[in-house]
């Protein structure tokens, strides 16, 4: 026998998550999770994921039908889009400005399919000119793929841009839209998005392992075309969708995550009831108090205002400032989460994240007042 092991129970400390997610969760959605677990095929289970999927076609601002929730966190919703999508032999163009560009270019490959590279300097958005001359060169291309809010620069995309031209050249558009959601201008229908995926733990507030998903009736219509089964099981929408949304009748597909599910609906809820146009100018307005003091302190963005997102601010690190151990003591003595830089901007930026319920006045000013202490 291997001895049992004896642990104490795991007591988290309370941090303030201000990094690029997690991100603080709202103590509601927290409260919502440790309520009782009830059957996946409850009756009264099934009703709160109907209001779940309104809830999240609010969220996304889409009537589309294929809206849901899966099960698994934001890479999961990426690989969704991708596998359920695409075809061996398939060409997609893929705008690459930071670290999420890159992983969708993977996703392109393993099924089968060309990717067509385009790239962008880290910490600019994507050039809807470029991307453009590239749909012209490559009429064979019939999806354009990008990041609208890359969390591993800072920057956000005209996505509503991208997604004309990628109509206008009779291409689906595939959007990344883990860390936009909720945090700025996004609208799914009126900018006739094909396929976007985000991830609960961000703008939304809610604890991480859920991505939200949702496919255009044009998305829907090429996998129902497809010529071959989509290789993940787990992740075919054709067999998922017989549990989120069978005609009266839901089938049993996988055991879903119940109580992560409440938090979601919690998180959404919450949202709503402030209203999404509210959320995106309180996200808006906190960054600007942000700013300021990060700018008084001589700290400079790393991204131009203009495509700045408001929810993660990319600062360059002072030289001569030890990364690691400015953010060790934000920890120890403020119980305070920065990001560290990723990718190209390792060790040379820091993301703060100012997300969801984090996007408030307390957490600015507290952040500002640390970096002031351990800067000194
Ligand atoms: C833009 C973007 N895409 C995809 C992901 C992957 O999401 P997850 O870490 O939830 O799998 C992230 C995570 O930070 C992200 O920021």
């Amino acid at each position: 026998m291997i001895p049992a092991p004896d642990f104490p129970p795991f007591y988290p400390p309370r941090r303030i998550l201000m990094g690029p997610g997690p991100s603080d969760v709202y103590p509601e959605v927290l409260a919502a999770q440790a309520k009782p677990t009830i059957g996946h095929l409850d009756p009264l289970f099934i009703g709160m994921m109907d209001e779940l999927r309104s809830l999240l076609q609010y969220a996304f601002q889409t009537n589309n039908p294929m809206t849901l929730a899966v099960s698994a966190p934001g890479s999961a919703g990426m690989e969704t889009c991708f596998v359920n999508l695409l075809e061996p032999g398939d060409s997609v163009i893929v705008c690459r400005n930071g670290v999420f560009g890159e992983r969708m270019r993977q996703n392109v490959e393993r099924c089968g399919a060309t990717a067509i590279v385009l790239d962008f300097p880290w910490g600019e958005p994507v050039d809807p000119t470029a991307v453009e001359q590239a749909l012209k060169q490559h009429p064979e291309a019939h999806f354009l793929a990008f990041v609208h809010a890359e969390t591993s620069t800072g920057a956000l995309s005209d996505a509503k841009s991208l997604c004309a031209l990628a109509q206008q050249y009779d291409c689906l558009s595939i959007v990344d839209a883990v860390t936009s959601l909720g945090g700025v201008e996004l609208r799914v229908d009126e900018w006739g998005i094909d396929a976007i995926y985000s991830g609960s733990q961000k703008c939304l507030s809610c604890v991480p392992g859920l991505s939200p998903v949702s496919f255009s009736p044009r998305a829907v219509e090429r996998m129902q075309n497809r010529s071959r089964p989509v290789q993940s099981w787990f992740l075919d929408q054709s067999l998922v969708m017989g549990y989120w949304s069978g005609e009266g009748k839901r089938s049993y597909h996988h055991t879903a995550p119940v109580n992560a599910l409440y938090a979601l609906h919690e998180s959404l809820r919450l949202l709503a009831k402030e209203g999404l146009e509210q959320a995106w100018q309180r996200h808006a307005a906190m960054h600007q108090e942000l700013k300021a003091g990060l700018e008084a302190l001589g700290l400079t963005f790393v991204v131009d205002e203009d495509h700045r997102l408001p929810q993660l601010n990319t600062v360059w690190i002072p030289s001569g400032v030890d990364d690691a151990a400015i953010r060790s003591r934000l920890l120890q003595d403020y119980n305070l989460e920065i990001g560290a830089g990723l990718g190209d901007l390792a060790g040379k930026a820091w993301r703060i994240g100012l997300m969801g319920y984090g996007a408030k006045r307390e957490n600015s000013a507290l952040c500002l007042k640390a970096l002031a202490d351990v800067l000194k």
